[in-house]
């Protein structure tokens, strides 16, 4: 048989008729108490209750199991946790592997957030972090230290958008530290567009909030594991607390029929969006990983299987709060947001020394105003046409 393509297994994927029950999609089964009719039956949900059976509504019900099963064979993994958000995704996950006296190794163009959860919660309970320049390469091999538990990418990183030599990175961790957990912030990719554990990464975590639901109106987390890592972190998401309702899960569920081809529109507007940018005047750089100015391009162009709708760009002059009022607050098409990934064009806008204050160790190499943008589903025309006329607020 040949191999299934990526459309086809989003379309059908979780979709047995235990969780759709005669209907197209799986049945939303909100559930605390699970009720068992013998005795027997008890017996069978206690001892299965890691693997599909319904055991306690803490445990997942038919509507979570149906997205966990999509999203392994989407991403290929032994298990899938589910998350509140994908904070909780990152934070749990990482949790799940460290004990006091580790060290992890985290890219410095992670998400804020997860670089807050290593100086803040990490150093609390004596787990120390070294930051790494997300261009290292094979020279991670140098920061490994015997006590190097985990180690975290996040390609491409938040905001500035660089691309990691991940092959080269999982070379030469493995070879220095065996037992690491390499673990990835995977969201950009949705997971279609970098098959992270084809790449020899054991953990995919995902903030589903952004293209998983792809319509800005849910949030959940996920995080697919290797055999190696799936029960550890079963259990100790499991302890936690750590689960979403039946509904967010139904939802994501929902956003993954669509996800191919909305993220087929992304990546196309996107790209048209940003090669119009590359030559305005006012440009100094466009950080899109499918353009060949981008850092890491070449690792996305071998590695990669396409683009997503988020990227960013470098005015060649800062702007100043008056410029920057009258460049952002009268787009048309593009809100000022904190999330991306939905339907919907965003934009948000960054001095270096904001950038400068969440790169540990690494420092900006512009001097202008950095503009995110995530490109969403409208005309691609539309948008260009309103980022010229904000182009003209400033000029
Ligand atoms: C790269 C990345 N990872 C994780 C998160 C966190 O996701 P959530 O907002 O669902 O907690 C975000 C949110 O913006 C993100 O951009």
């Amino acid at each position: 048989m040949t191999k299934q393509h990526i459309e086809t297994t989003l379309v059908h994927a979780g979709r047995r008729k235990r969780y759709t029950q005669g209907s197209v999609n799986s049945v939303i089964q909100r559930a605390s108490s699970l009720v068992f009719d013998s005795v027997e039956e008890k017996k069978r949900a206690t001892k299965g209750r890691a693997s599909g059976e319904l055991f306690y509504g803490r445990r997942g019900t038919l509507t979570h199991f149906s997205l966990q099963e999509a999203m392994c064979e989407l991403e290929g993994g032994a298990g899938c946790a589910l998350f509140p958000c994908g904070a909780a995704a990152v934070a749990n996950t990482v949790l799940a592997f460290v004990e006091q006296g580790d060290h992890i190794l985290v890219t410095n163009s992670a998400y804020e957030p997860t670089q807050d959860l290593c100086t803040r919660i990490l150093a609390k309970l004596g787990v120390t972090t070294s930051w790494f320049d997300p261009m290292v390469g094979e020279n991670i091999a140098d920061l490994v230290q015997p006590n190097t538990r985990i180690v975290f990418l996040e390609s491409p990183g938040s905001i500035t958008m660089e691309v990691q030599d991940i092959p080269a990175i999982v070379r030469a961790v493995r070879s220095k530290a065996p037992d690491a957990i390499i673990m990835i912030d995977n969201t950009w990719s949705a997971g279609v567009l970098f098959k992270a554990l084809e790449f020899g990464i054991d953990i995919s975590i995902q903030a589903g909030t952004k293209y998983l639901v792809g319509h800005s109106d849910a949030m959940i987390g996920t995080a697919v594991a290797n055999e190696r890592c799936w029960e550890q972190l079963r259990e100790n998401a499991y302890l936690m607390g750590q689960m979403v309702d039946a509904d967010t899960a139904y939802v994501t569920s929902r956003g993954l029929r669509t996800l191919a081809v909305r993220l087929r529109q992304h990546q196309e507007s996107s790209i048209a969006v940003a090669q119009w940018l590359a030559e305005q005047p006012l440009v100094a750089r466009v950080n899109h990983p499918a353009l060949p100015q981008s850092p890491g391009h070449e690792f996305w162009k071998r590695d990669f299987l396409g683009c997503s709708g988020l990227f960013s760009f470098v005015l060649n002059k800062r702007l100043d709060d008056a410029a920057m009022a009258q460049f952002l607050d009268h787009f048309q098409h593009f809100s000022m947001a904190y999330s991306w990934g939905g339907f919907e064009s965003l934009i948000l806008a960054n001095q270096p020394e904001e950038l400068a204050a969440i790169r540990p160790g690494g420092q900006p190499d512009f001097n202008g105003t950095l503009v995110r943008l995530h490109i969403g589903l409208e005309n691609v025309e539309d948008l260009i046409a309103d980022l010229a006329a904000g182009f003209a607020r400033i000029a």
